[in-house]
């Protein structure tokens, strides 16, 4: 099949190799000519494992291609996959205009009965958006289709090649034949359904993970004022069958390019249909004040922050990811500049794209110990599978006397900081 992806961010790249590693014709393009060059040269722009191998192993076999323009790309293409952002514009609301962009530019080129895929992540009914943007220009028959993306960043390339399910939403069979076709060499569990049940399947399973996230913070929270351990707590609660032991994160929140842009948008998407009292809006609301709720609890257990050097471990909004949207790191590290301290970080990969974003006093180091060196507080953010094995001795030796250790991720237990002499601050415990 001859398939071009349009947007080659994130989701964009891993599609494009994954699909061309199944033996289609593949085509990415993006307006971004800097992002398009590198790939031409078998370079991924950002971080994610096993992806460059990918890329230049599907590059060579000739079955993968790049280009910007949208007349090489896009004739003659039996379907044509939208990847592009959808931020959340000022209002919460999803911000469609490059989405709509790509409607305009890919109209003139269709080919008859070309597939026309929204993989973005849309609110329910932006397909008929997109195909009243695409027919007022083309004159072909085309059809509408969601398939909406669940690749986790730090796991994208395993994610894409073995799903857990796809999710294909068309509005006839033409389209569920070729996409089915497309997607069966990749997994048995393929649920075919409406474009907007397809696009609402996305946003439910993004908000529900938010929501998990959200509800054990809150439990979390009240363990801190009763002597109960949410490790041991989540160990319980686990073991029941319909809750399971898996994706329960105590810690600062979510973060990253999908959760908060998400939740936002379902939250707007509420409200504009008149459900004011949804729990998505409660759940943006209570994650946007997390940060400052749990720093000021911190301050307080070490006294203040002011003229303190703080050692910051992790910038990228998970690990395994050079991606900093949304990340901690930019919330944490400018409240303690605000609190007058004085801070040190470091990250395996994500310090270019941090330093972008940060203010310039921030000291920037290669290892956690460097980072350590002469502090007060060590934090950690992100963890990294440099920072889960860490050596107190060695630490302690570096930083400044009765240091405090604060592990938003619940990565240590007490025991194994408090005997080298550090005061232990973690969530929920
Ligand atoms: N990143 C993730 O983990 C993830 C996971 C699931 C779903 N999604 C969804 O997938 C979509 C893409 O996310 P992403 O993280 O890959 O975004 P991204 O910002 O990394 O990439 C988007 C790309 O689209 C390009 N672009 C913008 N306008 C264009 C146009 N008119 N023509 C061609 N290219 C254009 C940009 O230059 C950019 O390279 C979003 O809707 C997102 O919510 C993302």
């Amino acid at each position: 099949m001859k398939i071009t992806c349009i947007g080659t961010g994130f989701v964009g790249v891993v599609t494009t190799a994954v699909l061309a590693k199944l033996g289609n014709e593949v085509v990415g393009l993006d307006i971004d000519e800097n992002k398009i060059a590198k790939l031409k040269e078998g370079i991924v722009p950002f971080f994610e494992p096993g992806l460059s191998e990918l890329l230049i192993e599907t590059q060579k076999s000739g079955n993968l291609t790049f280009t910007t323009d949208y007349s090489v790309a896009v004739p003659g293409s039996d379907v044509v996959m939208i990847m592009v952002g959808t931020p959340s514009a000022p209002d919460g609301s999803a911000d469609l205009r490059f989405v709509e962009s790509v409607a305009k530019s890919i109209a003139p080129h269709l080919m008859d009965n070309a597939v026309v895929v929204v993989k973005s992540t849309v609110p329910p009914g932006t397909n008929k958006h997109v195909r009243e943007i695409i027919s007022a220009i083309c004159d072909k028959t085309f059809h509408m289709a969601s398939v909406p993306e669940f690749l986790k960043e730090g796991t994208a390339v395993e994610d894409t090649l073995h799903p857990d399910r796809v999710v294909i939403g068309v509005e006839n069979d033409f389209a569920k034949e070729v996409l089915t076709k497309l997607h069966a060499p990749l997994t048995k569990n393929i649920l075919v359904m409406n474009p907007e049940s397809a696009q609402m399947t996305k946003y439910a399973a993004n908000n529900y993970l938010a929501t998990r996230i959200t509800f054990i913070n809150q439990i979390a929270d009240l363990c801190e004022y009763n002597g109960a351990d949410i490790e041991e707590v989540i160990k319980g609660i686990g073991a029941d069958r319909r809750i399971g032991p898996q994706y329960w994160y105590p810690g600062l929140g979510y973060g990253g390019s999908c959760f908060p842009k998400d939740v936002k948008e379902m939250a707007a998407y509420a409200k504009k249909v008149g459900e004011n009292n949804s729990l998505f809006i409660t759940i943006d609301d209570l994650n946007e004040k997390r940060i400052e709720k749990k720093f000021a609890v911190y301050s307080q257990e070490i006294g203040t922050f002011k003229d303190k050097t703080v050692a910051v471990l992790g910038l990228s909004f998970k690990k395994n990811t050079n991606d900093t949207r949304v990340a901690p790191s930019l919330a944490v590290i400018p409240w303690l500049l605000g609190q007058g301290a004085t801070v040190r970080t470091t990250d395996p990969q994500a310090i270019e794209e941090a330093k972008a974003l940060l203010p310039d006093s921030v000291v920037y180091t290669s290892t956690a110990y460097e980072a350590a060196n002469g502090a007060d507080v060590l934090i950690l953010l992100v963890e990294w599978d440099d920072y889960i094995g860490l050596d107190f001795a060695k630490l302690e030796s570096v930083m400044k006397q009765n240091p405090v250790f604060i592990d938003t991720r619940n990565q240590y237990a007490p025991n194994q900081v408090e005997p080298y002499g550090f005061k232990y601050l973690g969530v929920g415990r």
